[in-house]
Parts: structure tokens; C-alpha cells; sequence
């Protein structure tokens, strides 16, 4: 999953592990339940591979790349195709012989991005950015996908965050998506709200409610049910949650 180096090295040895994927699934040809659990694999893998191009690569190429809108595009609209497959793949029981012909679909559709990206867009990458940068970048794409799932049962988040993110209903390209894109957003539950609460009643306890907003003492005033509360100024009610 991380490899190290800059954000060339990383993508590419990504490809080496998806490619490395789809042998394993080739070579497990008449073993079901392992061809189900390396498709399951190879979906995390591409999903969070995906998902770290599009935050950190594709803008990178926008921004200094010649043309770089439209090869961005391109590759965009190629993780749509591969990502339709997947979902389609994620339907299929592996006794189905949709099951391969799914699979060497994905196979062909994620060589051709890999090559279109090791070929034309990572030289042209490199030309146009310094090393430091590209070297920030590889940092941003492995701080992206380090977040579960885990292998070997992906469709098992290990987190409770994980937990609050993946519903039961969606399928498992659009919950690992979910999952990595929320991944690096200002707005990543780290905690939910319930627990905000607490830690914030944590903070009056500690006589820390000082660094509160207004809004947030009014609140809790309120949830205390502080007589008088909505005549307070930040300080009296500050005073008030402490006695
Ligand atoms: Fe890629």
C-alpha cells in the first residue's frame, strides 16, 4: 500500500501491485472463493489508487502540466470505465463465466491507463515539477490511502470510524471510495458529533471552557438548562458552566 519515494515511485509501484492482482486471479482460475477474495482485493486496491490520483495527481497535472486539463480529463473519464467494471464485477459470482470475461475487460482497460500514465503523463510530470515537490506529493498520496480497510476481509471495516462511513446498503466500490475520498477532507468524521459533545463537556470540567466559542457555551448553557443564559455575555456564561 505505501511504498515510499516520490509520487511516480508510489503510483508505479501501485501498478506493479494491481497488475501483480490480476495474475493471481488468472492463476487462481478454478478456485472460486480465492478469485472472489483476490477481486475483492484488487477492487480496494484500484479504488484507493484512484481515489489518490484524483486528490493529489490530476490537480498536480492540471496546474502544471501543458495540455494537463485534458489529459486529466482522459484519465478521469478511464477510472469511470474501470470503476463501472468493478461494480459489475463486485454483482458476479466467480462460477459465472461473465465472471472472466469481467475481469480481462478490467485487465485491458487498467493496462492501457497504466501505460498511458507511465508513458505520457509521469515524464511529462517530471519535466515540470522539482523533485521536493514531487516528493511532497508521494507523502500526500500515501497519507490518502492509509485508512482501512485491511486486507484480507476488505468488506470488513477494522475502525469504528470505518464502521460509521460504510453502510450496509451501498456496494463495496462506492463504500471503499467513500471511505479514501473522505480520507484527507477537512470534514473526516474522525469522531462524530456525540463525541465532540463529550469531549467538549470534558473541556468545562477541565475549567478549559474559556477556549469555547459563544456558540458553543450557549449551547451547553442550554443543555444545562442555566437560567438566565440568554442575556449572557461570552464571559458570565463562561462563569456560569463553572460553578
Ligand atoms: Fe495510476
Amino acid at each position: 500500500m505505501g511504498h515510499g519515494g516520490d509520487i511516480i515511485h508510489e503510483l508505479k509501484a501501485d501498478h506493479r501491485e494491481v497488475e501483480s492482482l490480476f495474475e493471481r486471479i488468472s492463476a487462481a482460475a478454478h478456485e472460486n472463493h480465492k478469485r472472489k477474495r483476490l477481486a475483492e482485493e484488487l477492487t480496494v486496491e484500484l479504488v484507493r489508487h484512484s481515489v489518490a490520483e484524483e486528490q493529489y495527481l490530476y490537480p498536480a497535472v492540471r496546474a502544471r502540466v501543458r495540455d494537463g486539463n485534458a489529459l486529466a480529463d482522459k484519465e478521469l473519464a478511464d477510472h469511470a470505465e474501470a470503476e463501472g467494471l468493478l461494480k459489475r464485477l463486485e454483482r458476479t459470482v466467480p462460477s459465472d463465466p461473465a465472471f472472466g470475461r469481467l475481469v480481462a475487460k478490467l485487465e485491458t482497460e487498467v493496462r492501457v491507463h497504466i501505460r498511458d500514465e507511465e508513458r505520457r503523463l509521469f515524464p511529462r510530470l517530471r519535466r515540470a515539477c522539482g523533485k521536493a515537490e514531487l516528493a511532497a506529493l508521494g507523502d500526500d498520496v500515501r497519507r490518502a490511502k492509509q485508512v482501512a480497510p485491511t486486507r484480507p476481509h476488505p468488506t470488513t471495516p477494522s475502525t469504528p470510524t470505518a464502521s460509521k462511513v460504510l453502510g450496509p446498503v451501498v456496494g463495496l466500490v462506492d463504500r471503499v471510495r467513500d471511505l479514501f475520498a473522505a480520507r484527507g477532507r477537512e470534514d473526516w468524521p474522525d469522531v462524530d458529533e456525540a463525541e465532540a459533545a463529550d469531549r467538549a463537556r470534558a473541556r468545562v470540567a477541565r475549567r478549559e471552557a474559556d477556549t469555547w466559542t459563544y456558540d458553543e457555551l450557549y449551547a451547553e448553557a442550554r443543555r444545562r438548562g442555566v437560567s438566565g443564559r440568554s442575556k449572557m455575555n461570552k464571559q458570565e456564561l463562561t462563569s456560569a458552566l463553572r460553578r
